[in-house]
């Protein structure tokens, strides 16, 4: 394999059914560059299911650089529509304020959101926390140069006790498909992201469930848990906020094909 986006290399690609595969023999081609790695071994292990993200060592998301190491959740482009949400409820919210990215992954919702509201004049601080090692190392890596704290653990355990009762924005893409689906997703999710990060349960609202269960605890009078699910998942996804003391609505696009339950506690 000689030349960037060489001929065989596209062919490849595409052979694999890689649907831009120019744009991908041209990102594989540049990776190989920078990191040294045998562009050989990047396309064999792109045609045999690898996330090109996870080759490349990021993905594009709102516009931003974000490093997603090998078996952290690759964020999806219409997750972009619940930060886009989150930035609009943070620009109606007095003061400065506090945002925690809960179920992390990689950082990215809470790397854009904070990103985003700090360029349009309203920074934010930010914490994050992930039950996976792997995802927290990687949401460390965004996320420290914004002087942003990364905890490891099970949901709220892990997050400091002063932020009880004075999260403002909580986002939160839990794992949401429901466990008998998993099987019929792309290999790449299927073979390549943890478990813990797709399997959301019998129905895929349980981990969706114990974060509902506390979240009032945790947000400040007037704060709101954002919480990407299925159009499908909606209606019951509201019950279990309103079961849990939180006014709940519905946001979706059309255009990015995204649904996010909104959970807002009363002041
Ligand atoms: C769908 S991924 C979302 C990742 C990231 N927020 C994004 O949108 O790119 C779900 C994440 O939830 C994490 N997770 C699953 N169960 C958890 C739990 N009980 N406590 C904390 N994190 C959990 C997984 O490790 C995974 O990183």
């Amino acid at each position: 394999m000689r030349s960037a986006g060489s001929s065989e290399v596209v062919a490849r690609l595409r052979a694999a059914g890689c649907v831009f595969a120019e744009d991908e023999a041209r990102l594989l081609t540049a990776a190989a560059e920078e990191t040294g790695v045998a562009l050989e071994s990047l396309v064999d292990q792109r045609v045999t299911g690898s996330p090109l993200e996870h080759l490349l060592g990021w993905a594009e998301f709102r516009g931003l650089r974000v490093a997603v190491f090998p078996g952290v959740f690759v964020p999806r482009q219409r997750t972009a529509f619940l930060v886009d949400r989150a930035v609009a409820l943070i620009h109606a919210r007095r003061g400065h304020p506090v945002v925690v990215d809960l179920c992390c992954g990689s950082g990215a919702l809470g790397l854009a959101a904070a990103t985003t509201a700090a360029a349009e004049g309203r920074p934010v601080t930010l914490a994050a926390a992930d039950i996976d090692p792997v995802a927290v190392e990687c949401a460390r890596a965004n996320l420290t140069p914004l002087g942003a704290p990364v905890y490891e653990g099970d949901l709220f355990e892990p997050l400091p006790e002063e932020l009880r009762g004075c999260v403002d924005i909580l986002l939160c893409n839990t794992p949401y498909v429901p466990s008998e689906m998993i099987a019929r997703m792309p290999p790449e999710a299927r073979d390549h992201e943890p478990r813990t990060a797709l399997d959301g349960g019998p129905d895929g609202l349980d981990v969706f469930r114990r974060v509902a269960a506390e979240a009032a605890e945790w947000l400040s009078p007037g704060g709101h848990l954002l919480v990407e699910c299925s159009e499908q998942q909606a209606p019951l996804a509201l019950a279990v906020l309103a079961e849990h003391g939180l006014d709940g609505r519905v946001a979706e696009s059309e255009e990015l094909y995204a649904t996010v339950v909104i959970g807002t506690r009363s002041r």
